[in-house]
């Protein structure tokens, strides 16, 4: 159990950002609960973050100068976001309840308020491997397991989860109190991580 805290903490960790972003321009989001559901990004550190927070589908909720340091968002960005507000849609009106209480498969977000999950879907997964929600899903089954790539997705996040809070903390004199990784450290908007430059 305590495993399964550290592991969403690990996604909520990368798509706090993203559901910041994605407030002001989905209806029905609850920003207060969802923030305080999230755990709170380590105070000195929020650095290892930024890359993942560019936050795609809302540019016109910031400043011109913040949209200058973004990354443009990727060529499935509006499908995502579609699909993404098809599911908030539906789930109008249970956004703080728990997901595994809303959704029907839900062995990885245990305790994650339901609306955060599309978010978490979107930014969190979608956007960091570039991918349409059907690299993961048949769309519309989101609760099958009709492709391998939900389950390593999973296996994705017990990894993080083993990074983050057993092997990083052991290596020392790093500059950051808190280093962390998330699936963007890793895919930076590709299926398969790079392994030359
Ligand atoms: C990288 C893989 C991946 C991508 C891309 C992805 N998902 Fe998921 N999705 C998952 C995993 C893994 C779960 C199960 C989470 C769990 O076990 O708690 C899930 C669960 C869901 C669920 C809950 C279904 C239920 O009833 O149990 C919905 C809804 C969903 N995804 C929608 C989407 C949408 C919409 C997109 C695109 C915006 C998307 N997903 C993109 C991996 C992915
Ligand atoms: C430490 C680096 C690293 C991190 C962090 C990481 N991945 Fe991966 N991921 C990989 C590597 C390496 C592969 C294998 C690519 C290959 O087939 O050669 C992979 C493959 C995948 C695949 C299979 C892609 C396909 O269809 O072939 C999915 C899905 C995936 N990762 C999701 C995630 C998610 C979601 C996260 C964050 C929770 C994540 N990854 C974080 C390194 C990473």
């Amino acid at each position: 159990m305590l495993r399964r805290m550290f592991a969403f903490a690990a996604i909520a960790y990368l798509a706090v950002s993203a559901s910041l972003a994605a407030r002001s321009q989905v209806p029905g989001s609850a920003p207060a609960a969802e923030a305080a559901a999230a755990p709170a990004p380590p105070a000195r550190d929020s650095s290892a973050a930024r890359p993942s927070m560019p936050p795609p589908g809302s540019p016109g909720a910031n400043p011109p100068a913040m949209r200058a340091a973004m990354a443009p968002p990727d060529s499935f960005a509006a499908e995502r976001d579609s699909l993404m507000n098809d599911v908030l849609e539906k789930i109008a009106g249970r956004e703080n309840a728990p997901a595994e209480s809303v959704f029907k498969n839900i062995r990885l977000l245990k305790g994650v308020p339901a609306g955060r999950l599309p978010r978490i879907m979107n930014f969190g997964f979608g956007r960091s491997l570039g991918v349409r929600c059907r690299h993961c899903h048949v769309e519309g089954h989101w609760d099958a397991e009709d492709k391998p790539q939900k389950q390593i997705a999973r296996d994705m996040s017990e990894m993080l989860h083993t990074i983050n809070t057993e092997l990083l903390p052991k290596v020392k004199n790093l500059k950051s109190e808190h280093p962390t990784v998330n699936c963007t450290t890793c895919h930076r908007g590709a299926v398969k991580p790079a392994l030359n430059l």
